[in-house]
């Protein structure tokens, strides 16, 4: 029996199938474990369930031990993870890709609807006993129909993301290190550009792309003044893609219309002036919360451990 590290909770399935050949421990609670108490808990530990929340670094690998087999993250996000640091200790790191697709594509749509149709607007009015009526010209969107979204990161959420563009009738452009398959391109119509030109063509531009040292701070002020001023920006990603100063500079200036989000880029923070504005539609990083979802990662990730402990190949590896 090998020991097994849950670092925060998951569902009861996947913790389950875990202990039905292991011994589990897991810190069963809402609340993130501290650094100190997760520092304690991996001593010994030969396969750690980990969430985004948590930094998995060198430091805690040391904690774990050289026994160490396997990091199974609970996120198609790694970005938590030192992932060099684990491969120095040929330690496999695991995450959740496709299971979540469609949850966080829903999510990024959402977001869209809610800024472009003013629907966080109107329902704050309600919500606040403001007095309000039908008018012609009263809390006007924009329609998407006919209208261009740019997809920063054609991969999976990304393409899941057009895909639900396509069927509100807009057409599809996007931003790739390499280009997609050409099916793909096909089944949605859609052209690469680079990013310049993506972001002056645009009337949504939705961000997709994994966040790491490259994309950090991929849309700044230079970037944000290229969009149209009619252009609304959709980050489901990772907050630290957009400079989040540059992005309320821009909404209080409005040279562009609005943004919906999921990720912050100092989580569970959330700039001030993003708060004070009507045009931007938040989130608390719900991208993947429906309990279909959650279930599905928890068990991939449980699925991966299980693997490395037999002896064999992981499911979904990065890097
Ligand atoms: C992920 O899996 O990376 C998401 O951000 C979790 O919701």
């Amino acid at each position: 029996m090998s020991r097994v590290v849950v670092t925060g909770r998951i569902p009861r399935q996947a913790v389950d199938s875990l202990a039905a050949e292991h011994d589990v421990v897991a810190h069963d609670e809402e609340d993130a474990v501290s650094r100190e108490a997760l520092l304690e808990m991996v001593r010994g530990a030969d396969a750690l369930v980990t969430l985004l929340t948590e930094s998995v670094d060198a430091e805690l690998l040391d904690a774990a031990g050289p026994q160490l087999k396997v990091v199974a993250n609970v996120a198609v996000g790694y970005n938590n993870v030192d992932v060099d640091a684990c491969r120095e200790r040929d330690v496999l790191v695991t995450n959740t890709p496709d299971v979540l697709t469609d949850a966080t594509a829903d999510t990024a749509f959402g977001l869209l609807l809610m800024v472009s149709r003013r629907l966080g607007e109107g329902e704050r009015i309600i919500r606040s006993g403001t007095p309000w009526k039908w008018g012609m010209f009263y809390l006007l969107g924009q329609g998407l129909q006919g209208k261009t979204i740019g997809i920063v990161g054609l991969g999976g959420i990304g393409a899941a993301m057009a895909r639900r563009a396509r069927a509100f009738g807009m057409d599809v452009v996007y931003h790739s290190r390499r280009p997609c398959a050409p099916e793909l391109a096909e089944e949605l119509g859609a052209t690469r550009l680079d990013l310049a030109e993506l972001l002056r063509t645009s009337d949504v531009v939705s961000l997709h792309c994994p966040y790491s040292e490259a994309t950090h701070h991929l849309i700044g002020a230079e970037q944000l003044a290229l969009m149209k001023d009619t252009a609304y920006l959709i980050n489901s990603a990772r907050g630290p893609i957009v400079d989040e100063e540059a992005l309320v500079q821009a909404l209080r200036a409005g040279t562009i219309a609005g943004a919906g989000l999921d990720v912050f880029e100092q989580e569970p923070e959330v700039h001030e002036g993003l708060l004070e504005l009507e045009n931007v539609a938040l989130a608390p990083h719900l991208g993947s919360a429906t309990v279909e979802t959650r279930t599905a990662m928890a068990q991939l990730a449980a699925d991966n451990v299980l693997a490395v402990l037999r002896g064999e190949a992981t499911l979904t590896p990065v890097g």
